[in-house]
């Protein structure tokens, strides 16, 4: 018997239990609802740091049409959607900011807000803020 074959009776034994290993993995990007579900997620930490006063001032002399379309892109390249971030370097981007660790940790907390007020599974949510971390150093100016 194929391997595929037991499998799909394995499957069918244990009803419905493993599905995950029929089908092929979902890609993060996948998993975060595409373009839309992350366009939704960028408006969605737009509105967040509106309402942040202290976030809200770093973005004073920002072009924020330029910041929505820059996040977004990067979002779905990070998440190995089809995208190529086009943006200047995290490093370059925040360097004059002087944001602060608490400022960052701030603004995580608020993406993981959008993501709850979205439904994106935790997993997906983990996966993301990951390779966001990653970015961290960059970012982070103490
Ligand atoms: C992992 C976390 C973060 C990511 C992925 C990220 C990503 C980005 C991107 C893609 C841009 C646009 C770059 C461009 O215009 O080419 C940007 C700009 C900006 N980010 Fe972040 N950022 C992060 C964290 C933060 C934090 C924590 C703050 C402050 C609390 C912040 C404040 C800003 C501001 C003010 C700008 C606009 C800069 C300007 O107008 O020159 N970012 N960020």
């Amino acid at each position: 018997m194929s391997n595929a074959l037991k499998v799909l009776l394995a499957c069918t034994l244990l009803a419905g239990g493993c599905a995950q290993s029929v089908q092929s993995p979902q890609s993060l990007y996948a998993e975060l609802g595409g373009q839309a579900g992350i366009d939704r997620i960028v408006d969605g930490l737009l509105w967040e740091i509106a309402e942040d006063a202290e976030i809200r001032a770093l973005f004073a002399d920002t072009d924020i049409q330029r910041f929505r379309n820059k996040l977004a892109e990067q979002l779905c390249a990070v998440s190995d959607g089809p995208c190529v971030y086009t943006g200047d370097s995290m490093r370059e981007t925040h360097r004059h900011l002087a944001v602060t660790s608490a400022q960052f940790n701030r603004l995580v907390d608020d993406l993981i807000r959008v993501m709850e007020r979205e439904r994106i599974a935790t997993g997906a949510q983990n996966a993301l803020l990951q390779r966001l971390a990653a970015m961290r150093g960059d970012i982070v100016a103490e």
